[in-house]
């Protein structure tokens, strides 16, 4: 099952904007005095719409949003991302109210499947370890053993026994990249994607490196791109010095010290905003530009103020599940250091 960015999507830069700068400055000092007032934390995951990510206490990747969530002393988490992430929020921080701007802000990877599916998957393989992407609902967590995020993915395979069988869910692409880099052999892979990085084809990657021979490459490991990219640098049609699979934090501490001229970068758009921001000397390029989220965008200014003035969008997890789910958090959260993540 491989999905593609439907044609009609229209193509965009990354650094969209819905406010001018001063709308932006009356609405960011209003988000910021309510937050104040209700004890909230704003975190914003790097997909999110540039205004988002530059008012939020905390912006980065799944991993590093994670332990922000799990360590604050803020009496509320208002989680500008997706569903799955301000689960994870509230599963990590059960005593904290966890608000999400957009209660319809899915996923279409945490949908590729379900408690029910992982339940008799398990029973196929008993004994297996059961290792998923933090892209899953609260439920599939609780069937878990490890979760793990794109940027600890290999770290988590690792500190897994070489002689214990191992289902991976639910990325394939992710899997693949797992298999490839920890050598694994005994990894069942799962046959979901996410519909905008499975539609980062591998003609994306020769299109955009034959108009751009000389610029570094960092792909997010969800890719369908992957391992073509690999591919080409395992046969010498693509520099391994220049090109990177890396998380979207890893991408941006790669930015931060990257001194090349362009950078290509496979993964979600919004990325490029948090990209440009850090290095403003290197030129940026998306290797797909209609790789944009829907569910991601669904998260916009109005959404954010509204729920900071009404505490709408509350979002809860049944404790029973939050409690088996939580080990899995944990166990990956007890794996390498803090950080924004790379791969
Ligand atoms: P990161 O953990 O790399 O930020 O990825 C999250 C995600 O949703 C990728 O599509
Ligand atoms: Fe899910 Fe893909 Fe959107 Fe990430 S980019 S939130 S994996 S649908």
């Amino acid at each position: 099952m491989t999905s593609t960015i439907a044609p009609a999507t229209p193509a965009v830069t990354g650094d969209e904007r819905t406010l001018s700068p001063a709308e932006y400055e009356s609405w960011a000092a209003e988000v910021r005095r309510l937050a104040d007032e209700r004890d909230a934390v704003i975190l914003a995951h790097n997909y999110q719409v540039p205004e988002i990510q530059d008012v939020a206490h905390h912006t980065g990747d799944s991993l590093y949003l994670s332990r922000v969530a799990a360590q604050t002393d803020a009496r509320e988490i208002v989680f500008c991302g997706v569903h799955f992430m301000a689960e994870t929020a509230k599963i990590l921080s059960p005593e904290k109210t966890v608000l999400l701007p957009d209660l319809e802000a899915g996923c279409s990877l945490a949908d590729s499947i379900t408690a029910e599916q992982l339940r008799e998957w398990k029973a196929e393989h008993p004994g297996a370890v059961v290792v998923s992407y933090v892209n899953t609902t609260a439920a599939v967590k609780a069937e878990t053993d490890i979760c793990c995020t794109s940027s600890n993915a290999a770290d988590v395979i690792r500190s897994i026994p070489a002689d214990r069988e191992i289902l991976f869910c639910p990325d394939q692409f992710l899997g693949a990249h797992v298999k490839r880099v920890t050598g694994r052999e005994d990894i069942h892979v799962w046959a979901g994607e996410c519909h905008v990085h499975a539609g980062i084809s591998p003609s994306d990657v020769r299109a955009q490196v034959a108009a751009h021979p000389d610029a570094e490459i960092l792909v997010h490991p969800e890719c369908g791109c992957t391992t073509s990219v690999l591919d080409l640098v395992s046969h010498g049609d693509l520099p391994a010095e220049r090109t990177r699979v890396l998380s979207t934090g890893g991408m941006a501490d790669a930015a931060k010290n990257t001194t090349a001229g362009q950078v290509l970068v496979a993964t979600e758009v919004g990325i490029l905003h948090q990209l440009r921001a850090l290095n403003s000397g290197t030129e940026f390029i998306p290797m797909n530009d209609r790789a944009a989220c829907r569910y991601m965008k669904m998260i916009t200014p109005a959404k954010l103020l509204d729920t900071l003035r009404t505490g709408r969008g509350v979002v809860d997890v049944d404790p029973d599940t939050a409690a088996r789910a939580r080990r899995a958090v944990e166990a990956m959260i007890a794996i390498g250091e803090p950080g924004r993540g790379g791969e």
